[in-house]
C-alpha cells in the first residue's frame, strides 16, 4: 500500500463512525509505526500503533508520563489540567503508587468475585425488564444499565442515581461539540462532583457495605484520601466503568450477529467458551481507543527520535490487531489462546483497576442474553458514539421472541 492510499486521521470522531479505523491502523503498523500525527492548534503527537511499542510506552512512566500533559489526547494548559491533578489516571509514580495502594483494596480479584452474585442478579433483573416486550434498545435498555447498576452497588446509591451518573459520563465522553457543547460537558462534571461530595458525606455519617464506605475510611500507614481525592476517584470510577463495559457488551453482541457460526459454537458450549469469548470480544472491539503520554527525556521508539515534551498516543485497538502477535488478527476467534490483548492497558501502573469486575459483568450479561433471548437479532441500524476516545455503540435496536420474567416482584 502506498502512502497516498490511506488518509490518516486518528482524532476526528468521523474516523470512528463505523468502528475503529482498522485500515489506517494497518497502514501505520506497516509503514509508520511511530507516526507524527498533526493536530490543529498544537505541534501534533506521535501515534504509536504496534503492540510492542504500546507496551514499551505503557510500562515506562518515568519516560512516558501521564501527569505532564494528561492521558487524554490533547495539549492542555496547566490551568486546564489543574482540576484533574487529583485523579489517579493523571498521576505518575510515586503519587500514583500511594493512591493505588489506597483504592486497590476494593478491586482485588477476590473482591470482584464476591460481587459476582450481585452482578448476576442485576443482569437477571435487566433482562426481566425487557423480556416480555420482544424488542428493545440493546444499549439503553440492557448493556448500559449493567454498569450503571454496578456503579450504584459499588457506591451504595439508588440505581436511578447510577443511571443519571451514567448519562453524565456519556456527555463527558463525547468529542463532537455538535452533540454536546463544551459548556454542557463542563456542567456534567460539576453535577457529578457535587453528587460525589454528597455521597462522601453520607458514607462518613452512616457507612454501608459498599466500596464508597470502604474508601472514605481506607488508611495506609495513617494516610487517607482527602475529600477532593475521593470526589475525583468517584468521577473516574463512574467514567471508567460506565460506557466502556456498555460498549463491550453491545459491540460483542453485534459481533455475534455478524458471525452466526461463532454464536452457535458459543451457545453450544457456554461454560467452556464464555471466558475466552469475553477476552476475544475485548481484543476485537477494544472499547478504549487510546491514551496519551508525554515524553520526559529524549528517547528513541522504534528507531524514531522523540524529544522531551513531545506527546505520544498509544492505540490499543491497533496493538490488538498486530499481526506480529496475533495469528490471523482480523479473525474473531472465541477460542483464541493465548490472547494477550491490551484492551485494559498494556501493563504498567495504570492497568485497568476494574478489569476483573468488567469481565464478570460481561460474562454475566452474555449468559443471560444467550440463554434467555436465544434468537435475539438486529431490528434496525446500530448508531455509533461520536467519539475518537471510546469506540462504541449509542443505540442498537433488537428484537426477540418474548419470554417470561424470572424474578418475583
Ligand atoms: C470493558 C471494560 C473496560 C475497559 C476496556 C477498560 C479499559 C481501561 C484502560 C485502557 C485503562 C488505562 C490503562 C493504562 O493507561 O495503562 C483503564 C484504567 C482504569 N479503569 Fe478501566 N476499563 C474497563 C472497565 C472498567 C471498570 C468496570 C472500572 C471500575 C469499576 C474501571 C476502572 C478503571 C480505573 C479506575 C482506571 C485508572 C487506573 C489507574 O490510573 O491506575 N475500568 N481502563
Amino acid at each position: 500500500m502506498g502512502a497516498t492510499d490511506v488518509q490518516i486521521d486518528l482524532i476526528s470522531p468521523d474516523s470512528f463512525r463505523h468502528g475503529h479505523p482498522w485500515e489506517q491502523y494497518a497502514w501505520l503498523r506497516a509503514n509508520a509505526p511511530v507516526y507524527h500525527h498533526p493536530e490543529p492548534g498544537t505541534p501534533g503527537f506521535w501515534a504509536v500503533t504496534r503492540y510492542d511499542d504500546v507496551r514499551t510506552v505503557s510500562r515506562q512512566p518515568k519516560v512516558f508520563s501521564s501527569a505532564a500533559k494528561g492521558p487524554m489526547v490533547g495539549d492542555p494548559t496547566e490551568e486546564q489540567l489543574a482540576g484533574t491533578r487529583q485523579m489517579m489516571l493523571f498521576m505518575d509514580p510515586p503519587e500514583h503508587d500511594r493512591f493505588k495502594l489506597l483504592v486497590s483494596r476494593g478491586f482485588t480479584p477476590r473482591n470482584a468475585q464476591s460481587l459476582t452474585a450481585r452482578i448476576e442478579s442485576l443482569a437477571r433483573d435487566i433482562v426481566d425488564d425487557v423480556i416480555e416486550r420482544g424488542e428493545c434498545d440493546l444499549v439503553a435498555d440492557v448493556a448500559g444499565r449493567l454498569p450503571s447498576g454496578l456503579i450504584a452497588e459499588l457506591m451504595g446509591i439508588p440505581r436511578s442515581d447510577g443511571e443519571r451518573l451514567y448519562e453524565l459520563t456519556e456527555m463527558m465522553h463525547t468529542t463532537d461539540d455538535t452533540v454536546h457543547s463544551p459548556e454542557e460537558r463542563a456542567g456534567a462534571v460539576v453535577e457529578m462532583l457535587t453528587y460525589a461530595a454528597s455521597v462522601i458525606e453520607e458514607k462518613r455519617r452512616s457507612p454501608g457495605d459498599d466500596i464508597a464506605s470502604t474508601l472514605v475510611q481506607a488508611t495506609v500507614d495513617g494516610d487517607r484520601l482527602t475529600d477532593g481525592e475521593l470526589q475525583m476517584f468517584f468521577l473516574l470510577l463512574v467514567n471508567a466503568g460506565g460506557d466502556t463495559t456498555r460498549n463491550l457488551i453491545a459491540a460483542g453482541l453485534e459481533l455475534l450477529f455478524a458471525h452466526p457460526d461463532v454464536r452457535a459454537r458459543l451457545i453450544a458450549d457456554l461454560d467452556g467458551l464464555l471466558p475466552s469469548a469475553v477476552e476475544e470480544m475485548l481484543r476485537y472491539t477494544s472499547p478504549v481507543a487510546n491514551f496519551q503520554r508525554t515524553v520526559m527525556e529524549d528517547t528513541t521508539l522504534h528507531g524514531v527520535d522523540l524529544a522531551a515534551g513531545d506527546r505520544v498516543v498509544v492505540f490499543y485497538g491497533s496493538a490488538n490487531r498486530d499481526e506480529d502477535v496475533f495469528d490471523d488478527p482480523d479473525r474473531f476467534d472465541i477460542g483464541r489462546s493465548p490472547n494477550p490483548h491490551v484492551a485494559f492497558g498494556a501493563g504498567g501502573p495504570h492497568l485497568c483497576l476494574g478489569m476483573h469486575v468488567a469481565r464478570i459483568e460481561t460474562a454475566a450479561m452474555f449468559r443471560e442474553l444467550l440463554t434467555r433471548l436465544p434468537d435475539v437479532e438486529p431490528a434496525g441500524e446500530a448508531e455509533r458514539l461520536a467519539s475518537s476516545f471510546i469506540a462504541g455503540i449509542k443505540t442498537m435496536p433488537v428484537r426477540f421472541t418474548p419470554g417470561r420474567r424470572l424474578a418475583i416482584d
